[in-house]
């Protein structure tokens, strides 16, 4: 395996249950998003997790993102809206963007999370015809409460070892190439 920072940002719970697969797996430094150093670079991959607010990283995240520089970057979130949802997808380009210098996105992981009651609660009082309570909506809470669960953790370490192997792919492509290189003739 090769040396993980796990980075999270999480207020219920969610995020952190899918930072702790991904860093059980990988044997990672696990970090609190505003505990997290901002010196990476012992690190070959930095995972960045965070929540969906109004589309986007949360704000703590969103903070921390443009500190990152020069690393090789795992993006994981959750959302109560559903996974690969345009909703979703847009969201990592927006965590993307706000990236640093140089970053490489090596991939991308995504879960949906149970809304807090809460929030639930608020948007109940909402008016019918806001789409943050409209019947869709209310479904996808419904389908939300139940993640993540042992099927999203599972997912997370898979997706994890699938990460480790696409670096191992890299690495070798690196290789065969340098060594193209070095046997082609000299002119
Ligand atoms: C204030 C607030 C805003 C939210 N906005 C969104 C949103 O724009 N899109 C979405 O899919 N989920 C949204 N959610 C749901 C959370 O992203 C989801 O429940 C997440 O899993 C919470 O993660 P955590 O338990 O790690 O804090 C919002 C939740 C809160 C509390």
């Amino acid at each position: 395996m090769r040396k993980w920072a796990v980075i999270y940002s999480s207020t219920t719970g969610n995020t952190k249950a899918i930072a702790e697969e991904i860093s059980g797996v990988t044997g990672a430094d696990i970090f609190r998003v505003q505990d997290a150093p901002t010196d990476l670079s012992a690190y070959e991959v930095v995972a960045l997790g965070y929540w969906l607010r109004r589309g986007g990283p949360d704000d703590l995240m969103k903070a921390f993102l443009p500190k990152i520089s020069n690393a090789c970057v795992v993006l994981f979130q959750t959302h109560g809206t559903d996974v690969g949802s345009e909703h979703a997808v847009t969201s990592f380009a927006r965590a993307a963007y706000l990236l640093g210098t140089d970053c490489e996105i090596l991939g991308t992981f995504s879960a949906q999370g149970k809304l807090a009651p809460a929030l639930i609660a608020r948007r109940k009082k909402s008016d019918p015809d806001d789409t943050h309570n409209s019947p869709e909506a209310q479904e996808r809470w419904v389908r939300a409460a139940e993640h993540p669960n042992e099927e999203d953790r599972a997912a997370a370490r898979e997706f994890t070892l699938k990460m480790e192997h696409k670096l191992d792919l890299l690495e070798k492509f690196r290789q065969a190439q340098e060594a193209r290189q070095h046997a082609a003739p000299q002119k």
